[in-house]
């Protein structure tokens, strides 16, 4: 019998065993609840303490309505936009999956958020943290293009042996980066835009802030348990995007040489 041959072809992604149901309808009005709660918390805290793309991208992709975003509803804005498809998951997911998910463009979020009663402690990261600190930075075309970059080099690096280095990397940008804007430094990484206690932290605290460099970000180890020790700072959010996305696995080796 004749295949398709495209359809032969298609293998089902690495990472698709991650996937779970979203199932928002099951989400309570508490649920939902902390959501408002948490966003109306940070957005006034983070004014303009964060770059201009993520201010643009809440608006952009209906984030401002109230409750938890029903994934389907933000994919049909987020999807056309970058060709980023947001994707349901139980909790984290282990990193060379992650990464093969970033390398498709398929961003994961946690199917949960956290209990009313410790909006500010979590266990893993929640759909607050997923939906509210990362996808407004996958609408803004420079980041989607990075972070599929990340992902096709965190995929290289780990089966070569250096996932570490990815790791950093990624780490001390999209999740707890600062950048400067102008004259003044921002928040850029995730971890700090969905956190209201670290995101003060790491502009206002006296904490290192040393300048972003590619080897100096490489060889930093950071902490996924308490605050940072410290944060670095890119030069611009253009600058560090094309010197991550110029990197290829012989040169993110070379880092740590
Ligand atoms: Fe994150």
């Amino acid at each position: 019998m004749l295949q398709d041959p495209i359809i032969a072809d298609r293998q089902p992604a690495a990472w698709a065993d991650y996937l779970v149901p979203q199932e928002w309808a099951h989400f309570t009005a508490e649920n939902h609840g902390v959501w408002d709660t948490l966003f109306a918390r940070q957005v006034p805290y983070l004014g303009n303490r964060i770059v201009a793309p993520f201010l643009a991208g809440i608006p952009a992709l209906g984030l401002d309505r109230p409750g938890i975003p029903d994934l389907d509803r933000l994919n049909a804005a987020l999807t056309p936009a970058t060709g980023w498809t947001l994707v349901p998951v139980a909790g984290i997911v282990p990193d060379q999956e992650f990464f093969a998910m970033l390398s498709d463009r398929a961003f994961p979020i946690g199917n949960f958020i956290r209990a009313a009663d410790s909006l500010d402690y979590l266990k893993e990261p929640d759909c607050f943290h997923d939906i509210f600190g990362h996808v407004p930075m996958l609408a803004h075309p420079p980041v989607a293009a990075l972070m599929e970059a990340l992902g096709r080099l965190g995929v290289a690096a780990i089966a070569a042996g250096h996932g570490e280095l990815i790791a950093r990397l990624y780490w001390h940008t999209v999740e707890f980066g600062l950048v400067r804007e102008g004259d003044e430094v921002k928040i850029l990484g995730a971890g700090l835009a969905s956190s209201f206690g670290e995101a003060h932290f790491a502009l206002e605290a006296e904490v290192p802030r040393p300048r972003f460099t590619l080897a100096d970000a490489a060889a930093t180890a950071y902490r996924n348990d308490v605050f940072q020790p410290l944060y670095f700072v890119s030069d611009s959010l253009e600058s560090t995007a094309e010197a991550l996305e110029a990197l290829d696995l012989d040169g993110l080796i070379a880092l740590s040489a």
